[in-house]
C-alpha cells in the first residue's frame, strides 16, 4: 500500500494496532510499487483503518463499542437480540418471560437442539416487503439489470409486494401451503426473488436450485424434498451464450419420475431469450407464467409461521454422501441476517447495494433477498456476467445505479484484475462508500486492488466469513469499528464465539495466538436447524467431531489481536470460485462413465479460482487414454453436476491411485502430486504398493 511505509504500516507489521478512528487512510502517503517483495511483506500484514469520514457516520464506530455489543450480545443475548428482534414486526411478539434461546450442542447429553424467540409468530416476506410497501410504496426495492445493457427494470415495494401476492394467490390455487415444499430454477431476474418471497408468504418451504446445476443434479434435489410445484424460466442469457432453461428441468422432472417422484406444476416465464414456442410443452403440467400469475388478484393473506417454521432449505455440498438439504426456520434467521446485513453493510436509507452472488446460493439468500429487502435497501440484481458486453460492466453497473455497497466474492476480483485498471478509472465509481469479500479467503493483493483501484482507498473492505450452514455472516470487520488487516475476516459478529480445536486431542486451544480447527460455541439466532430429513446427518456432519461445539470444516489461525484468518476447508470439500464442491460428488460421476474404474479428486491452488479440480483416475482394463476420453471426463461431470465443477486436470494412474494396505487412498499424496510438490510426497512405505507413485509422475502430462 501506498501508505505501508509510513506510520501505520510501521505499527501494522507488528500487529499492533491501537485503533485511532482518526485516522485516515486514504491520506496520501506516497506511492511503492506492488511488486516489491517488501511491499509484499507489509501488503500481508498491513492494517487498514477506516476513513474519518466513514466512521463517523457508522452504526458502531469505535472498538470500544464493538466490544461492549460484543459483550452484551454474549452475556445477556435475550436483552442484546430483544432490542434488535423489536425492530421487526411480530405478529404475535415471542415470549420475553422465557430465555430467548435454547440449544443442546452435546451429542453426549441427547439429540441437538436450537431454537430461538419462543413462541413468536411473524413472516418474512411480510418483513421484507409489506412494512416498506405500506410506508413507501413508490420507493424503489429493487433494480434489475438485464444480461444487455439495454435491459433494466425498476421494482418498487408497490410493485413488489403484487407480484409476490399474485404467485402466493397461485400457489395457494394449486393447493401449496404451509410446509409444502416448492423448487425454484430460475435464472437472476425479478421473479427468483419474487418466487422465494412469495413461499415465505404462504409458509411454503423453498428450495432454490443455482440454475447452472445439471439435470442430474436438479433431479437429486427434486426426489430429496419432493415438491408439488417447480418454478422456472423457458431460458436465459449468460453473456453471449443462449442458456435453456427449462429444458434442463424438463429432464429433471423426468429423471425424479422414474424415481417415483411427481412434480404436479412446473410454472414457466417466458424469457426474451428462449421463446416459450420453442420449448417442449406438456399441457397436463406446464403453465406459463403470464398466464396463470399474472392474471392472480394482486393481493394475498400472510400466513403467520412460528419462529422455528422452516424457511427453506438449500443445498450444499459436504465431504461425503449427496448434497443435504440445509434446514432454516423463521425467527432466527429473519433477524440474523436482517442484523448483519444492518451492521456488516453499516446500512443507510440511500444505500445502493449490489451482492453479484446468485440467489441459487447462500449469499444470494441472505444479502440479495431477505437481509437487505428486509433493512428496506435498495438492491441491484444482475442477470448478466461481469464480462459481458466487455470486462467493465461490473463498474457500468456500479455507475449506473449509483451503487453505494458493492459485495463480491475474491474470484471476481481476481477475475478482472487482469484487465487492468484502465477499465476501472474510465467508470465513475465515487458513490462506493463500503466493499465486501465473501466466499473464500481473500489473497492481500486481491484485498488491496480491491482497496486501492475499486475503492479508491475510501472504502473499507468487510471480509466476510460464514456459511450456508450458518445463514449469516459470523466473523467480520464491522467497517466503521476497527481495522481491517487484508485477507483476515477478522473479528466474530455480535453473538459468534468462535474458537480454535486441536485437531489431535479436539481440546480447544487456549486464548491468544494459535492455530486450529475453527468450531463455534453455542447457537446464534441464524444458524441451520437440521438437515431435511435427516437429523442423525446433522449430528453427525457438525456436533460429533469436536462434541460440545459446531465444526465448521475450516481452519483458522488466531493473532495476537485476536484476529481470525481462515486458512480454508479441513475436509474433502473444494472451493472452485466460492462454490463448494464435494471431492465424493466428482469422483461418483467420473466413475459414472462406464469406462472409469476409479477416481480421486482434490484441489489445487489456482490463481483466479482459488483452488481448481485435479482428477486422478484409473481406466478400465484395456481402456486407451486419450485426449477424447479426458473430454468425455469432462462432459461427465459436466452433465452430471454442472458445469462449475468440471476438473481443470485429468491425470491418468494407468497402476491404480495410492492406497494404503487397508485399501484407503492416501490424499495426501494426491494433493502434493496435483500441486508439483513432489519433493513434499514424504514417506510412501505405508502404500499396498509404493511403485504406483513413480507410475503416476512418470503419466503426468497425459
Ligand atoms: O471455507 C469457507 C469458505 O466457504 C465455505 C462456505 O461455503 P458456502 O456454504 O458455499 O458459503 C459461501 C458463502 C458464505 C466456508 O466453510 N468461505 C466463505 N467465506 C469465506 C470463506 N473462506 C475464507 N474467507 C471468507 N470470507
Amino acid at each position: 500500500f501506498g501508505n505501508n511505509d509510513h506510520g501505520i504500516a510501521g505499527r501494522a507489521r507488528k500487529y499492533r494496532v491501537t485503533l485511532d478512528p482518526r485516522m485516515d487512510s486514504t491520506s496520501p502517503t506516497g506511492e511503492a510499487s506492488v511488486h516489491d517483495d517488501a511491499m509484499k511483506e507489509s501488503a500481508l500484514n498491513a492494517t487498514v483503518y477506516p476513513p474519518a469520514s466513514f466512521v463517523n457516520n457508522a452504526h458502531v464506530s469505535s472498538l470500544k463499542q464493538y466490544n461492549d455489543m460484543y459483550r452484551e450480545s454474549v452475556d445477556r443475548p435475550a436483552k442484546f437480540w430483544g432490542k434488535i428482534a423489536d425492530e421487526l414486526y411480530w405478529h404475535t411478539p415471542y415470549d420475553k418471560s422465557k430465555p430467548v434461546h435454547s440449544f443442546n450442542f452435546d451429542v453426549r447429553k441427547g439429540p441437538i437442539s436450537i431454537s430461538w424467540f419462543p413462541g413468536g409468530k411473524t413472516n418474512l416476506c411480510y418483513n421484507a416487503v409489506d412494512r416498506h410497501a405500506a410506508s413507501d410504496p413508490k420507493g424503489t426495492a429493487l433494480l434489475w439489470e438485464g444480461n444487455e445493457t439495454n435491459q433494466d427494470e425498476v421494482v418498487t415495494w408497490a410493485q413488489l409486494k403484487e407480484r409476490v401476492c399474485q404467485l402466493a394467490n397461485y400457489l395457494r390455487s394449486v393447493g401449496v401451503g404451509k410446509g409444502d415444499n416448492v423448487t425454484i430454477y430460475l435464472p437472476m431476474v425479478p421473479h427468483l426473488v419474487i418466487s422465494m418471497l412469495a413461499c415465505a408468504r404462504i409458509g411454503a418451504v423453498h428450495s432454490v436450485v443455482f440454475a447452472g446445476f445439471s439435470a442430474d443434479a436438479l433431479a437429486s434435489r427434486l426426489v430429496d424434498s419432493k415438491p408439488k410445484v417447480v418454478l422456472t424460466s423457458t431460458g436465459t442469457m449468460r453473456g453471449a451464450k443462449p442458456i435453456p432453461i427449462k429444458k434442463v428441468v424438463d429432464a429433471g422432472i423426468k429423471l425424479s419420475k422414474d424415481k417415483g417422484v411427481h412434480v404436479e406444476r412446473v410454472v414457466v416465464y417466458d424469457h426474451p431469450a428462449l421463446p416459450l414456442a420453442q420449448c417442449n410443452w406438456d399441457e397436463s403440467i406446464d403453465a406459463n407464467w403470464s398466464d396463470v400469475v399474472d392474471t392472480q388478484p394482486k393481493d394475498s393473506p400472510v400466513e403467520w409461521m412460528d419462529s422455528e417454521d422452516p424457511l427453506f432449505r438449500l443445498y450444499t455440498s459436504g465431504s461425503t454422501g449427496t448434497p443435504k438439504g440445509v434446514l432454516h426456520t423463521t425467527g432466527g434467521y429473519m433477524v440474523g441476517t436482517y442484523a448483519t446485513f444492518k451492521y456488516v453493510f453499516d446500512h443507510k436509507p440511500d444505500d445502493v447495494f449490489w451482492c453479484t452472488a446468485d440467489a441459487g446460493w447462500i449469499t444470494g439468500h441472505s444479502y440479495l433477498a431477505y437481509g437487505p429487502l428486509i433493512a428496506k435497501a435498495k438492491c441491484v440484481v444482475f442477470e448478466g456476467v461481469p464480462t459481458y458486453p466487455d470486462a467493465g460492466r461490473c463498474w457500468d453497473i456500479v455507475d449506473k445505479y449509483g451503487v453505494t455497497v458493492f459485495y463480491t466474492a475474491p474470484t471476481l476480483i481476481r477475475s478482472l484484475i487482469r484487465f487492468g485498471d484502465d477499465v476501472v478509472n474510465s467508470r465513475d465509481l465515487s458513490t462506493l462508500r463500503l466493499l465486501g469479500s465473501v466466499g473464500e479467503p481473500i489473497n492481500p493483493e486481491a484485498w488491496k486492488w480491491y482497496h486501492e483501484v475499486v475503492g479508491k482507498r475510501k472504502c473499507p473492505i468487510v471480509d466476510t466469513w460464514w456459511q450456508t450452514e450458518t445463514g449469516a455472516h459470523m466473523i467480520t470487520p464491522l467497517p466503521g469499528a476497527f481495522a481491517q488487516k487484508p485477507g483476515s475476516a477478522s473479528r466474530p459478529f455480535f453473538g459468534v464465539v468462535p474458537t480454535l480445536v486441536d485437531s489431535q486431542t479436539g481440546k480447544e486451544l487456549p486464548p491468544g495466538p494459535g492455530e486450529g480447527v475453527l468450531c463455534i460455541k453455542g447457537a446464534w439466532p441464524s444458524m441451520m436447524r437440521t438437515v431435511a430429513g435427516n437429523h442423525q446427518r446433522f449430528e453427525e456432519t457438525y456436533f460429533s467431531t469436536y462434541p460440545g461445539f459446531y465444526f465448521t470444516g475450516d481452519g483458522a489461525r488466531r493473532d495476537e489481536d485476536g484476529y481470525f484468518w481462515i486458512t480454508g476447508r479441513v475436509d474433502d470439500v473444494i472451493n472452485v470460485s466460492g462454490h463448494r464442491i464435494g471431492t465424493a460428488e466428482v469422483e461418483s460421476a467420473l466413475v459414472e462413465h462406464d469406462k472409469c474404474a476409479e477416481a480421486a479428486v482434490v484441489g489445487y491452488e489456482h490463481d483466479i479460482k482459488g483452488q481448481a479440480i485435479y482428477a486422478f483416475v484409473v481406466m478400465k482394463e484395456g481402456v486407451e487414454f486419450t485426449a477424447e476420453m479426458k473430454k468425455e471426463l469432462v462432459m461427465t461431470v459436466r452433465s452430471i453436476v454442472g458445469a462449475f465443477a468440471a476438473p481443470d486436470t485429468i491425470h491418468w494412474c494407468p497402476t491404480g491411485l495410492p492406497k494404503t494396505r487397508s485399501g484407503k487412498i492416501m490424499r495426501r499424496i494426491l494433493r502434493k502430486i496435483a500441486a508439483h510438490e513432489e519433493d513434499g510426497i514424504g514417506d510412501t512405505s505405508t502404500l499396498a504398493d509404493p511403485a504406483v507413485v513413480n507410475t503416476i509422475l512418470e503419466w503426468r502430462g497425459n
